[in-house]
């Protein structure tokens, strides 16, 4: 038996509840794992407002919140390969196991050994925000010293993406209010305050050629301000908001699997993907930490530290 936050039927944060359920039977090709840290995003609100259809496997309610988690394996399906009873894994809840809770199962491909040296804090973070920065990484053709605006840049993913983009010598430019200047200058980001400027006119100043990529983690009329700033409406990316392909742009194309939290763990180990970590709250604070994401200005990430 395990603590747990989820909610009783789809809605707004009215419907959230804490309960305790037997620990869940791994099928297959799922890992039951004792959950250290879980990370908090976006599509935890989404799917349970039942706006998202499809990704937390049906399960029937009360369902547990949560995407992503690190911590330790307590029991494995028949069918798991290379993942043992005792190792420290962090990955992907794709069956609907949910993650804010003592115990959880993990869909066994989307899960990786945590390597030695890296902590089960960011490892928790990897799953969802590193991995999807990896991926926007990879679908950009890029040179050195090419030029990509970040709108959106104080968050989990958009810190992530910057970094990776530095690292690569890009000169990258991020968007975002007050509270993220200090953030995204800290990694090498020129800052434009949405708050206290007009972007476009603020980012055409330091471009004024025009941007070789934009990478859009806000959506909606901000990224529809931004978008003209492309060289070319083909190099617009959002991570959030599919109606980039109305302006040209796309969305980008994700991988959850065990190679690809492999390759974020590297970078990780590596001090290339850095998450920021901004809050840690307890089981007990998932209320709190899941409103923080949800109110839409959350500063880098915010994990709930469960044992
Ligand atoms: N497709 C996928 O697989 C995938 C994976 C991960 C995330 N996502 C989606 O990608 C988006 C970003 O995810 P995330 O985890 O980075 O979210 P997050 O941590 O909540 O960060 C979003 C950031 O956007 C900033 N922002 C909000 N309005 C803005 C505006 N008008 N201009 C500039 N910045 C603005 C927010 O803070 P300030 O406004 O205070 O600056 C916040 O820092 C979400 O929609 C999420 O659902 C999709």
């Amino acid at each position: 038996m395990g603590h747990a936050w989820g909610f009783g039927r789809y809605g707004g944060p009215e419907v959230q509840e804490f309960f305790d359920r037997p620990d869940p039977v791994p099928g297959r090709c799922e890992v039951l794992i004792q959950v250290d840290v879980a990370g908090v995003n976006p599509l935890d609100h989404l799917l349970r407002s039942g706006l998202v259809d499809g990704l937390d496997g049906g399960r029937p309610f009360p369902r547990v919140l949560g995407m992503e988690a690190a911590g330790t394996v307590l029991a494995r399906g028949e069918d798991v390969i290379g993942l043992e009873v005792g190792d420290a894994v962090f990955g992907f809840a794709l069956t609907g196991g949910g993650t804010y809770a003592e115990t959880t199962v993990l869909s066994a491909p989307n899960t990786a050994r945590i390597p030695a040296g890296l902590s089960t804090t960011v490892a928790a973070t990897l799953p969802v925000a590193g991995t999807t920065a990896v991926d926007v990484l990879d679908q950009l053709s890029l040179t050195p010293g090419a030029t990509i605006l970040v709108n959106g840049v104080g968050g989990g993913v958009g810190l992530a993406v910057a970094r990776l983009a530095v690292a690569r010598e890009l000169r990258v430019i991020g968007t975002g209010s007050t509270a993220k200047r200090e953030h995204a200058e800290a990694i090498g980001v020129r800052f434009v305050d949405y708050t206290a400027e007009n972007v476009t006119a603020a980012a055409r100043a330091m471009v004024p050629d025009g941007f070789d990529w934009i990478v859009d983690l806000a959506g909606g009329s901000s990224l529809r301000s931004v978008a003209p700033l492309a060289q070319d409406p083909r190099n617009v990316i959002s991570v959030g908001d599919i109606s980039v392909s109305d302006l040209g742009g796309r969305f980008v194309e994700r991988r959850t699997d065990r190679e690809s939290l492999e390759r974020s763990a590297r970078l990780a180990l590596d001090g290339l993907l850095a998450p920021v970590i901004t809050a840690v709250h307890p089981l007990s604070g998932a209320p709190a930490a899941l409103a923080t994401v949800e109110n839409g200005h959350t500063a880098g990430k915010v994990v709930i530290k469960v044992t």
